[in-house]
């Protein structure tokens, strides 16, 4: 297996603002990694860290074995990382552009590749989630919660990313639509061969799609192997500090 991503005594914050304290973690090719833990334990946080919008103080994260800690978004972006934020998210920034349609914020999203790649990408992408092509015409800001999530999901998929980040991506969905989220989840992995870094407060759901697990509270690893090994009990007692 090759680690794709690897993160070493990463200590992040947000200014003087110390979040993350010697973040140790690693998404090898092809996996699934799910990251729990309590609200405010510094998750978004540590995706915000490997992607430059949060403060890097000191440790490593390594993207195919290249130093990216500190560098802008845009450029992680370029090397292979796709992030699609927790929404809404401290920024304020939605994560679509909601007076465009699904098909036009696709385009934004495809803005660097060439005219015949964005058509072939687009298809993949309405294989994934073929609800967007029925709604391909319709203006983000009349979508559903979760077919707004669907969308911001897609945008990242066009850039054929290596690693897909994605932060609570089934919050506020209805239960039923939750299972399928999470199927189309494992397809973005089996299909178009994209790991996958995911947080998530659907303990039970993440834990069956994940392949390791990693537990995060006030800010350090409490936990992290395989998927199994974590029974409800167990981590509510990692929950409570434990
Ligand atoms: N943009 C920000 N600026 C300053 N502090 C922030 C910002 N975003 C989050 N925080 C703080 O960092 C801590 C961790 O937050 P966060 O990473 O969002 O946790 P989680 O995603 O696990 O709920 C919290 O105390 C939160 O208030
Ligand atoms: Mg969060």
């Amino acid at each position: 297996m090759t680690e794709l991503l690897s993160i070493e005594r990463l200590e992040a914050g947000y200014g003087k603002f110390h979040v993350l304290f010697n973040v140790d973690l690693v998404v090898n090719s092809g996996e699934i990694v799910v990251v729990l833990g309590p609200n405010g334990a510094g998750k978004s946080t540590l995706l915000n860290s490997i992607v430059g919008i949060a403060d890097v103080y000191s440790g490593s994260i390594k993207l195919n074995g290249r130093e990216i800690a500190g560098r802008a978004p845009h450029e992680v972006t370029k090397l292979g990382v796709a992030y699609v934020m927790q929404s809404p998210n401290n920024f304020g920034t939605p994560n679509i552009f909601s007076e465009l349609t699904v098909y036009e914020n696709l385009i934004a999203a495809s803005a660097t590749l060439q005219k015949r790649e964005i058509t072939e990408r687009i298809e993949k992408v309405y294989e994934i989630f073929p609800k967007l092509t029925e709604l391909k015409n319709r203006k983000a800001k009349f979508l559903s919660g979760g077919e707004r999530q669907m969308l911001a999901i897609s945008m990242g998929l066009v850039k054929e990313p290596k690693l897909l980040m994605l932060d609570e991506p089934t919050a506020g969905l209805a239960p039923k639509l939750v299972t399928e989220f999470f199927k189309s989840i494992r397809a973005i992995r089996d299909n178009l061969g994209i790991s996958i870094l995911l947080v998530e407060q659907n303990v039970r759901k993440a834990l069956e799609i994940g392949d390791r697990a990693y537990v995060l509270v006030t800010g350090r690893i409490k936990y992290s192997g395989g998927v199994r090994e974590l029974d409800e009990e167990k981590l509510a007692n990692l929950f409570l500090g434990q």
